[in-house]
């Protein structure tokens, strides 16, 4: 029994050394120490010993326990830091991996046509304006030239809040406010886009549309420079070979009135579908800004001429990039937005 002694601590001391885990060290406990453990045997086993050699053999016996329980514990402390380790190892972020890519947006077409406009009339010298798209009866229509039982209000049905308040039908009245704003001061030269609203819904006119309203009110305003103006946008928004087109036309609120086409961009004047055979394709209202309404700017129609248009920038973008239904803006369908 005292030659088994050092060969079983012996084995005890390998076994928890080479445990590689603290499954493996419980293990390890439990054939040692354990209740039917091969040295818990040894010191059941003393009882068998003449009475002399007992406290010799349980001395040397129980230094070898605790030798045993010491190197277990420390054991486990190294397995239990080795194991946080690996799992760190395992969960850790390898920031050299290529990342998920996200899906990355762009603007809506309408709002890149709208920045492109802007852009070049910027270029020419006009400032960016805005009004509100609630508006009053006054700066809607009256202001306008459009007393309460003109026929003109028949083609802007519009959603009326009172009597008084509405959502704006176009974006004429913005040539009202600025003008009151600016008067007397010269020039006034601006463009005023943004939201109007109509009583219309099909596959040209949409309920809620845009426009790009410009004016310019100074001392010699021609319809002449009405007429360059237009056609410089109209050749730097389609190119140089575009060629535009002025057709009489009325307007309550400029005098004489137009309207003007584009040559059509999709067949190139030749005639087609968009154009419908004519080779050409309206964009725009216009005209020389009517002495009424110079007046109710605040401005002498007897000093001060000026010229005034309205586009919508949904007609402008389906002439640029051929699209046969504005409807098509709104639906928010991914396949179609993501052509532009
Ligand atoms: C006007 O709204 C005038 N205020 C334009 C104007 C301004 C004339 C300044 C003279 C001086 P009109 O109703 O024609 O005019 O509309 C102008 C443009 O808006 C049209 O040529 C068309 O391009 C666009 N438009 C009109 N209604 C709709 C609609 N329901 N949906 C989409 N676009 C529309
Ligand atoms: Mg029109």
């Amino acid at each position: 029994m005292r030659e088994r002694l050092p060969q079983i601590t012996q084995e005890a001391l390998q076994s928890i050394q080479i445990a590689r885990n603290l499954e493996d060290l419980k293990n390890t406990r439990v054939r040692f120490l354990g209740r039917k453990g091969l040295l818990t045997e040894i010191l059941r086993g003393m009882g068998n010993l003449p009475p002399e050699e007992r406290p010799l053999l349980g001395q040397l016996a129980n230094a070898s326990r605790q030798e045993i329980e010491a190197r277990l514990s420390q054991r486990e402390m190294e397995l239990k830091e080795e194991e946080k380790e690996s799992r760190w190892k395992r969960e850790a972020l390898d920031v050299t991996l290529p990342g998920v890519e996200l899906p990355r947006g762009h603007k809506h077409p309408l709002r890149q046509v709208w920045e492109e406009i802007e852009a070049i009339f910027i270029s020419m010298g006009f400032e960016v304006a805005h009004g509100p798209e609630v508006e009053t009866d006054f700066y809607n229509f009256e202001a306008l030239n459009i007393p309460p039982d003109h026929p003109a209000r028949d083609m802007q049905d519009s959603f009326f809040f009172t009597e008084e308040i509405l959502l704006r039908t176009q974006t004429s009245p913005v040539q009202i406010r600025t003008m009151q704003a600016r008067a007397p001061r010269l020039p006034v030269k601006i463009i005023a886009p943004g939201r109007v609203y109509r009583r219309d819904d099909d596959a040209t006119h949409s309920p809620m549309f845009h426009q790009v309203e410009g004016l310019l009110v100074d001392t010699g305003v021609t319809f002449g420079d009405l007429k360059g103006t237009l056609e410089t946008f109209a050749r730097r928004l389609y190119g140089p070979g575009t060629r535009i087109r002025l057709r009489p036309s009325y307007f309550p609120f400029t005098e004489p009135s137009a309207e003007v086409d584009v040559s059509c961009t999709i067949c190139g004047g030749q005639g087609c579908r968009v154009c419908k055979g004519t080779g050409w394709l309206e964009i725009l209202g216009t005209g020389m800004v009517h002495p009424g309404v110079l007046q109710n700017g605040g401005y002498d129609p007897e000093k001060v001429t000026g010229f005034a248009f309205g586009m919508g920038i949904e007609r402008v973008a389906m002439l640029k990039y051929g699209i046969d239904d504005l409807r098509h803006f709104f639906t928010n369908d991914i396949r179609f937005l993501e052509q532009f």
